[in-house]
């Protein structure tokens, strides 16, 4: 059965684009077809200045919303990533076998340090060695496949490239992984800047749909949303990514194809407000399910409490086997081997 990994980082408040580019197929494909694990990567939520009860909110809520839009603990894994050692364990081996200039050369990495240094702070080595950590939470469970949005596609490549070299260097250890982006919604854009994507961590409050956004909200914003000089309703990335990001959000609620769907608006304003319908019926059942959850955080403890025991049994061979293969002692374990008088 194809093994599925992926995860989301509680570094903000979720967003229809993290729900678009990754949870809705989580949910409706990869749990029912896949054996798949679902994490709230919160080690990966310190490599930028943070609040700790912040996170650790976060990470609380981020685990409810996943369970709200339809994860099924009796389908799929979910655990929060620092309740599994293995994580950090085969990170730091992975750092051994990755190199600085490929770290450098990642986009995320350039992007986000550029950002920190032009507000006067400090760049923390943890967001320079990130991709191997998030490398290491693929390799760790033998993962065939990575359902991300496009942002994370050069991260996934460089889980591929560890694997192989890997492997190459110390005999096969791990499967190579590949990442599997939705064909619509791939990167759902901000709403106030369409050439931007729409990202949790952002400031820009209006251009970014949230999960728990009340209706009107969503109204608001998607009525606002910055779209072309143009009058026509075509489906052109390049030329017009206010309306192509509106007809791919439509198309991704609603199960269509934007190209098709354009065809059906003769003005913005008319798709402007079908997306938004769109966006609120696509919300209405996560809300309603994500008030329940809350009433009960007992029933969410437990969840991730059996998800992290299923992930660690999951990981621990693998991260072990990796151990063994680079070369490190086993802990003794009471069983002696005999020792071999060799000079190696
Ligand atoms: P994160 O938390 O930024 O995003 C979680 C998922 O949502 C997707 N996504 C989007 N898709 C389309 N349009 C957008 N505007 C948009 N914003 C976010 C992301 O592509 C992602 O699939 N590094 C990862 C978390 C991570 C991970 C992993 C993922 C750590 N370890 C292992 C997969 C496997 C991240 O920051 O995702």
């Amino acid at each position: 059965m194809t093994r599925v990994f992926s995860g989301v980082k509680p570094t903000g408040h979720l967003t229809l684009g993290n729900y678009l580019g990754a949870i809705q197929r989580w949910v409706d494909v990869d749990q029912h077809q896949a054996d798949a694990l679902f994490c709230v990567v919160d080690l990966h939520a310190l490599t930028v200045d943070h609040d700790p009860a912040r996170v650790r909110r976060l990470s609380r809520q981020a685990a409810t919303l996943l369970l709200a839009a339809g994860l099924d603990p009796e389908r799929c894994t979910l655990f929060v990533q620092s309740h599994v050692d293995e994580h950090a364990r085969l990170s730091y081996l992975l750092e051994c076998v990755a190199t600085d200039g490929e770290m450098r050369r990642m986009i995320q990495y350039k992007e986000k340090a550029a950002r920190e240094r032009a507000r006067g702070g400090s760049v923390r080595l943890s967001l320079l060695t990130y991709p191997v950590l998030m490398a290491a939470d693929i390799l760790a469970y033998a993962t065939d496949e990575v359902p991300v949005g496009d942002d994370q596609t050069q991260h996934v490549e460089l889980a591929r490239d560890l694997a192989v070299r890997f492997n190459q260097r110390y005999g096969h250890t791990f499967v190579v992984p590949r990442a599997t982006p939705p064909k619509i919604a791939t990167r759902v854009m901000n709403l106030q800047d369409p050439t931007s994507k729409m990202g949790k961590s952002d400031d820009s409050g209006p251009g970014i749909v949230y999960l728990l956004d009340e209706p009107d909200v969503v109204r608001k914003k998607v009525m606002r949303a910055v779209t072309d000089s143009g009058a026509e309703v075509v489906y052109d990335r390049e030329a017009r990514p206010g309306v192509a990001n509106l007809l791919e959000i439509l198309a991704a609620c609603s199960g269509g194809d934007p190209e098709e769907l354009s065809g059906a608006y003769t003005s913005y304003g008319a798709l402007k407000k079908d997306t938004a319908e769109a966006v609120v019926e696509l919300l209405r059942p996560v809300q309603e399910r994500h008030r329940e959850l809350c009433a009960d955080p007992a029933h969410v403890e437990d969840v991730l409490r059996d998800g992290a025991e299923r992930a660690r049994a999951v990981a621990r061979p693998t991260v072990d086997a990796a151990y063994r293969a680079i070369g490190l002692l086993p802990a003794a374990s009471g069983v002696r081997e005999p020792v071999v008088n060799a000079a190696r």
